[in-house]
Formats: C-alpha cells, structure tokens, sequence
C-alpha cells in the first residue's frame, strides 16, 4: 500500500504549511495530516501536508492565480484559458505542503444525458499532482476527497481521461459508448472522445447502459 490513511490530524492552525485561500465557508475545515509517501521501492517517509477544499468563490485571486500557475506546470503547457474556465465555478480539492501546492482537483456541475437519462453530474476537471511529487498517492488522496463530494452531492461523477489506469483503482469506469455534445445544431458525435470518458456510479445512480449514447452539455473550448 503506497499511502496509508492518515497517522495524526490536527487542524490547520497547527500547521507550518497552511498557505491557502482568503476566506472559506466555516463548515470546510481543512484537515493537516501527516501521510506516508513513498520515497521509493519498499521506503516510505512521513509528509506533513494539508487537505483542503474550498468552492472558487471562496477563495481569494491570489491563490487562484496560484493554482493557475500550478496546473500550468502540471500540465506542461497544455493547460488552456478555456482548461482554467472548466475547472472554475465549483469546488476545488488540493493538497498543500511546506513548499506550495502538491495536488489539486476541481468538482463542477454540468448536466448530461447517460443512456437516455438526464442527469446533473459531478465532472473532475484539473487533476494534476506536480512533477516531484507523483507516483506517491497525492492524486489518489485528491481523487478520494472529490469522490466522497460526488457521493454527496450528485447522481453520478464523469471525467474525461487518457489516464485510465489511475481512476479505474478509485472505482471509476470506462463508458465504451458513443460520446455527443448537445451543441448549437443538436446532439453531434464527438469520436475523438469515444473511450475518453469514466463514470464513478454512486447509490443515487440509475441503472446505466454504458454502450449506450452519453452527450454532454455545450461549452467552450474542449466540450469533454
Ligand atoms: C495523473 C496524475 C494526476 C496522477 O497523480 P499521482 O499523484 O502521481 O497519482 P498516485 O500516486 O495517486 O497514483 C496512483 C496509481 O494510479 C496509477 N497512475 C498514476 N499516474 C498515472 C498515469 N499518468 N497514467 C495511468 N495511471 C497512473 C498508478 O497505478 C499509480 O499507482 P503506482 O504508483 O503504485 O503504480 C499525475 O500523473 C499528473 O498530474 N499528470 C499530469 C496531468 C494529468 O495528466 N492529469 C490527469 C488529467 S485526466
């Protein structure tokens, strides 16, 4: 097991690493943890780092600006403005050590329709873990904490992915179907993202055929 569950928490105050967002609603504490990383094959290293979350409106332009910042190094360059505009409007999920952010995801709302039934769905967008820190289980912990805000809040969680693999151990699956957008002209095929989409069931989920049609609502930039 390469992350354990959390050795000790304490809240936020107590922690050296406590950079983060300006205001917050008082019902989302952060949570500062120490986490077992591993450093390589068979060693492991205790890491004081902070889970926390927040909704975009909470936080305040200069962290925002950092977590821009971050996921254009995450994503080396192929983060764009329309990326940042998708990742924004919902609840953001991140990971921050003594040295800035480790880790990061964002929940937003969007409504689709998954084999014939229209849904609002939780869609993961942003999902990065910086470079120096991957293949320790930052994202896993991320993937989790937005996975519990899904169960939550929403009928069903979709993200689009060519990193299967990382999301199918969390519980995701793959949707084979064919994949639309509900664009301008009415519902158009959009096969270069067949195989691209998973789908996180949660208790609420209606009985899904996933070799069915899923469409997704309109919007700039990639619309999955
Ligand atoms: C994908 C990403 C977020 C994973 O973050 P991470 O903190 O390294 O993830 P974890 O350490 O929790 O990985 C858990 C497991 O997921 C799998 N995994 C991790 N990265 C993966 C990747 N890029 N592709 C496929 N599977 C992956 C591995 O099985 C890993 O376990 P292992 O290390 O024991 O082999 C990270 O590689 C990243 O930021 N990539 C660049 C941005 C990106 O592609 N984001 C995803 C967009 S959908």
């Amino acid at each position: 097991m390469r992350v354990n569950a959390h050795v000790a928490c304490s809240r936020r105050s107590q922690c050296p690493a406590s950079a983060g967002p300006a205001s917050r609603s008082p019902e989302l504490p952060s949570i500062v943890c120490a986490y077992r990383a591993r450093i390589s094959a068979g060693f492991y290293t205790v890491c004081m780092v902070a889970l926390d979350s927040a909704s975009t409106d909470a936080l305040s332009p200069g962290f925002l600006r950092d977590v821009r910042t971050f996921l254009d190094e995450a994503f080396a360059g192929a983060f764009t403005d329309d990326d940042w505009a998708h990742a924004q409007g919902g609840m953001h999920v991140w990971l921050v050590g003594s040295r800035g952010l480790i880790s990061h995801g964002s929940l937003v709302e969007r409504t689709l329709i998954c084999s014939n039934h229209t849904m609002r769905v939780g869609y993961v967008e942003a999902v990065a873990t910086a470079a120096a820190h991957r293949r320790k289980g930052y994202g896993t912990i991320i993937m989790k904490r937005l996975g519990e805000l899904i169960r939550a809040r929403y009928q069903l969680g979709v993200l689009s992915t060519g990193a299967h693999s990382f999301y199918e151990s969390l519980g995701w699956e793959q949707w084979p179907g064919p994949t639309f957008v509900n664009g301008p002209c009415g519902h158009e095929r959009t096969p270069e993202d067949d195989g691209g989409i998973m789908i996180l069931r949660t208790p609420r989920s209606p009985l899904l055929d996933v070799t069915g049609d899923i469409v997704c609502d309109w919007r700039l930039g990639d619309v999955w």
